[in-house]
């Protein structure tokens, strides 16, 4: 049961849902709150006042056990024995499940994450959009939606006759291909600084043979874009992220003459300096560039074949984007064309901006070749996990397998620790750290409990009757919140409220952990102590499974 939505069912307030109660930092508060200050405008009242009144009429129950207003706030207290056998029996009940649920049954969501270009470094700027958008992916397949992941490739673009021009002067076969994705983004970079005059109109002409669909100039391409898909599965398989369609820019070729003709139908083509665009000022935007005046489609043209493809082949109830927050104006325009077209659907389209993750010694220049690739950050995050391990515990086996669940634990939970639309510095330190808000603490955490958990001998019956004291029923509390607060991820498309719960979660656990025996403790306290241990230690690997990141057995 959720006390959360239980209690606000009972408020029986139309604005009220169980995301606006609140657990009090301290619990002399009461078990859960109603902070009154949000009703005080509709109601009129002050909320000191709504508080005394709601008191009075609340009813209370075997569930909740009383009730108090105070300063605003209404708290309160619910019967802990209770809760306390609930959920304990749901979390060991549902294993691997808990938190799941079936919301989702029978709707789709479209996530387009990750989107790498062909032949361009995959650099620490992909960071957040790959660990944002496979946490979206995991977390709505948990709550029993349909998910499809599209890499929306970038493999539409001058670069490309740009790239063939470059290897057709400078490059060799063998070099590329033992150089990857390295030795292609050379000679991209070495084309921008060197070609002359003659090279940029070659380019051009090997551009034009792409598109017309020349065979040597497609095998190349064809050639580079593999090396690049390669590369990057390497990465996505660390980071432990999946795509259901790499559809990119260049799938949608003939699929923008339909959309081109419908707009014109539609009367919302118009023409602007040889251009055609859609006008969007009377929505304050600047016009949405369609075709340019030589005919070549545009960045724009293309998502709006791709939203439309994607409403036809998989009808989804929800479509997101999850890029940088640089391209909101780009996301407003496509959306609002849709609209304007009459696509009841675009209100679904959905763009779900972030911030910008720059390294501590602001290296992150993409020109000139000076970028940091992604692949190294998460190796060196490897190494110097490895580094602290066989510090603090020289004997542990497996050492490299688990440093590397802990690197790329910390890259990504470093990555979805902050609200997403922050802009934040990445710190090797900070995410590496055992005592700080980090995925390696919360790590450390669900060892420790496992460790307890290897110790005993696994055989307890929860106890009928125990009631909890003020350590072990935070930790219960917070158990009991994780489904809801999972829910709350997906309405707001923030992992970070799954990262920041489990990180609460383990703060609630170490502090009952340093303040209670839990082996030697004796009567009822021992077993309902394990089966404390044993929840928490499930939540925390199903908290963090969403993240994209493992669980050590120990550390
Ligand atoms: N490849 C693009 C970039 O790196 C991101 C594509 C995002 N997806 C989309 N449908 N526009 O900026």
């Amino acid at each position: 049961m959720d006390y959360r939505q239980y209690i606000a069912q009972k408020l029986n307030l139309d604005c009220i849902t169980s995301a606006d109660i609140v657990l009090p930092p301290n619990s002399e508060m009461g078990d859960y709150a109603l902070p009154c200050f949000k009703l005080a405008k509709t109601m009129r009242k002050s909320p000191a006042v709504i508080a005394e009144e709601l008191k009075n009429s609340y009813p209370t129950d075997g569930v909740i056990s009383g009730v108090s207003a105070v300063n605003g706030y209404l708290n309160f207290s619910v019967n802990k024995i209770g809760l306390a056998n609930d959920v304990l029996n749901e979390v060991l009940n549902s294993g691997d499940k808990y938190g799941s649920s079936t919301q989702g049954n029978g709707k789709t969501v479209c996530i387009d994450y990750s989107s790498v270009n062909i032949a361009k470094p995959f650099h620490i700027g992909h960071l957040s959009t790959t660990v944002i958008g496979g946490a979206l992916y995991k977390l709505y397949k948990f709550l029993g939606y349909k998910v499809v992941g599209i890499n929306h490739l970038g493999d539409y673009g001058t670069q490309f006759g740009k790239l063939i021009c470059a290897y057709k002067h400078w490059g060799n076969r063998e070099e590329v291909e033992k150089g990857g994705i390295h030795a292609i983004n050379d000679l991209y970079v070495r084309f921008n600084t060197e070609a002359d005059e003659e090279m940029e109109r070659e380019a051009r002409e090997y551009f034009r043979l792409i598109e017309s669909g020349d065979k040597q100039a497609n095998e190349l391409f064809e050639w580079f874009k593999s090396l690049t898909l390669k590369y990057v599965q390497g990465i996505y398989e660390k980071l432990g992220v999946e795509f259901d369609s790499y559809a990119g820019e260049r799938f949608y070729t003939d699929k923008m003459q339909p959309i081109i003709d419908e707009l014109r139908e539609k009367q919302l083509l118009k023409e602007s300096e040889g251009a055609q665009v859609v006008d969007l000022e009377p929505y304050g935007m600047p016009p949405c560039l369609i075709l340019r005046s030589d005919g070549a489609s545009l960045y724009a043209t293309r998502d709006l074949a791709a939203a439309t493809y994607r409403k036809n082949t998989y009808d989804f109830y929800k479509n997101l984007y999850v890029v940088a927050y640089q391209q909101n104006l780009h996301f407003k325009q496509v959306f609002k064309v849709l609209e304007l077209m009459g696509k009841d659907w675009a209100k679904d389209c959905i763009h779900v901006a972030y911030g910008m993750v720059s390294l501590e010694d602001g290296a992150m220049s993409t020109r000139k070749g000076k970028v940091v690739w992604l692949e190294d950050v998460i190796n060196r995050c490897i190494e110097k996990a490895y580094t602290v391990i066989e510090e603090k515990n020289p004997d542990l086996e497996n050492k490299r397998d688990i440093a590397e669940k802990v690197g790329v634990g910390a890259v990504i939970f470093g990555a979805l620790y902050n609200n997403k639309i922050k802009d934040v510095v990445f710190s090797y330190d900070k995410v590496l750290s055992f005592e700080g808000e980090t995925g390696v603490y919360v790590q450390y955490t669900g060892a420790r409990a496992n460790s307890v958990l290897l110790k005993s001998d696994g055989k307890f019956n929860l106890p009928d009757n125990y009631e909890p004291n003020a350590q072990e029923f935070e930790v219960i509390k917070e158990l009991a919140s994780f489904p809801e607060i999972l829910k709350e991820a997906a309405e707001k498309y923030e992992p970070c409220y799954v990262s920041r719960f489990a990180v609460s979660l383990a703060q609630k656990f170490n502090k009952f952990y340093i303040d209670c025996k839990i082996l030697s403790s004796e009567g009822d306290s021992k077993p309902f102590r394990l089966a404390l241990t044993k929840a928490t230690l499930q939540t925390l690997k199903n908290a963090l499974a969403i993240l994209g990141i493992s669980m050590p057995e120990k550390m």
